[in-house]
């Protein structure tokens, strides 16, 4: 058994631990918060994802959860899971990187610097550089992308796709596959610069897959077919595949959107404009902002209008709330005058939420008085939304279904009006005070 230190206590770093901890390695995870890692050694998963806690707990005599830089010297396997934050022109943030490299301490014997952290193609070369000028050429490096999705992370770690491994040397890649022992995958090795791109494109690719769907669904809207369908049977085609191909009100999360940019920039800093990834970005951009079409639609202009918003974190199964689109659509709701009020099962600090939307702990808080109530995450909670109690609570029975989890069909069966993303809207689609106002619909 190896031992493994990880640089990073955060979502990456402690899944990783975790994972390798219960592959039989010996784990230290270091960080430089305290008050971090003294709620890790008290037990605590500052973070919400399934399986981790357990893992921890299960465990805990092979993880060690520590401060100090020294305490990983005598580790095999140095990995850095720090993040890589954009900066203000979108190219990557390495200063924690360079960080964990200019604090190694003197390490004697073969060990191997695993980059898990996403960064632009070339930094693995600059990283070799440093070390060797820090006098520490003994020490080898390798890249170790992480394909790791949130609310999915343990199981993605544990059956992995693939295990992507890039190295200046064959030995070295052999020593990290190692590690992954007792996991069944593909090993890809390949050199460092290709990992690291792999790691971008994939992304990349995901977030194409994400923006096409959702300008189908547009054009879907536009011309009366069903975006559910389409996807459906465009995904059976076996050279296309069914994943990615939800239609919705856009990607966000830590790593996507940060992502994209990081790609973006890295092409155009070497003299290439990526135009297909800047229109997956801007596509994305608009999508979250529909829904308020969809609501102006129905309710006029949406001055003094109270929405429900029900679903605050990017996706389901986490409590991450970065680059939400309920952020970017709260925002825009305010904007227009309306009143907002959210929802969400996990998330506990909307830190980033704009001040003025009321947060509330239950869906009937939510949707009390509402003239609309927005599915912004597709949580299971949500799922039986469409009942006689939350119509009876709404002022409007207006349901915009931004992730498409309901069946319009039931929905209208049970007297709401309906509104998904690409889905057909039908002639009873139409709220009593629209039907009301427009002579046309009477
Ligand atoms: C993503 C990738 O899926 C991981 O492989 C990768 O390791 C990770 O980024 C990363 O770079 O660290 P994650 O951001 O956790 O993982 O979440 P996803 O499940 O990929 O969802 C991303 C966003 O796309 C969410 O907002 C989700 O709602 C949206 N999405 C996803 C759609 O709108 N439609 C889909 O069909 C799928």
């Amino acid at each position: 058994m190896a031992r493994v230190g990880i640089f990073g206590a955060g979502w990456v770093g402690l899944v990783t631990g975790a994972c390798f901890a219960d592959l039989g390695h010996e784990v230290v995870i270091r960080d430089v918060v305290p008050e971090k890692i003294e709620r890790l050694r008290a037990g605590e998963v500052p973070f919400h994802e399934p399986d981790v806690p357990e893992l921890l707990e299960r465990n805990r005599d092979r993880l060690t959860f520590t401060l100090d830089v020294d305490d990983v010297a005598d580790c095999d396997f140095l990995f850095v899971c720090v993040d890589t934050p954009p900066t203000y022109s979108g190219d990557a943030d390495l200063s924690r990187v360079w960080t964990v490299v200019d604090e190694l301490p003197e390490l004697e014997g073969r060990r191997i610097l695993v980059m898990k952290s996403t960064v632009p193609v070339g930094t693995g070369e600059k990283i070799r550089h440093g070390l060797d000028l820090r006098g520490l050429s003994h020490v080898a490096y390798a890249s170790n992308p992480e394909f790791l999705a949130e609310g999915n992370a343990v199981r993605d770690f544990m059956h992995p796709d693939r295990v992507v491994i890039g190295a200046f040397d064959d030995a070295d890649s052999d020593t990290v596959a190692a590690l992954y022992e007792g996991i069944d995958a593909r090993v890809v090795r390949c050199d460092v610069n290709s990992a690291e791109m792999i790691k971008l494109a994939a992304n990349a690719f995901l977030m194409t897959r994400i923006s096409f769907i959702n300008e189908i669904a547009n054009v879907c809207e536009a011309t009366g077919a069903d975006v559910v369908k389409v996807a459906e049977g465009v995904g059976l085609d076996h050279r296309l595949g069914p994943h990615f191909l939800r239609a919705g009100i856009g990607y966000g999360g830590s790593c996507f959107p940060k992502d994209s940019l990081a790609l973006k920039q890295l092409a155009s800093n070497s003299g290439y404009h990526f135009q297909l990834l800047s229109a997956v970005i801007e596509v994305n951009e608009l999508q979250k902002r529909r829904v308020i079409g969809k609501l102006t639609k129905h309710l006029g202009p949406l001055r003094g209008k109270k929405v429900a918003l029900l679903g605050l974190a990017f996706k389901p199964n986490t409590d991450d709330m970065r680059e939400a689109p309920s952020i970017v659509l709260a925002s825009r709701l305010l904007a227009e005058g309306a009143v907002v009020r959210a929802w969400d099962p996990v998330v506990r600090d909307p830190g980033n939420l704009p001040r003025g939307v009321e947060v509330v702990e239950s869906v009937l808080d939510a949707v009390e008085g509402a003239d609309a109530a927005v599915i912004v995450t597709e949580w299971d909670d949500l799922r039986h939304l469409a009942r006689d109690e939350v119509r009876a609570a709404m002022a409007n029975p207006l349901i915009i279904d931004g992730r498409n989890l309901l069946d319009p069909g039931a929905v209208r069966a049970e007297g709401f009006v309906y509104e998904g993303i690409g889905r057909r809207t039908v002639a009873t689609d139409v709220l009593p005070e629209t039907r009301a106002r427009d002579p046309e619909l009477r």
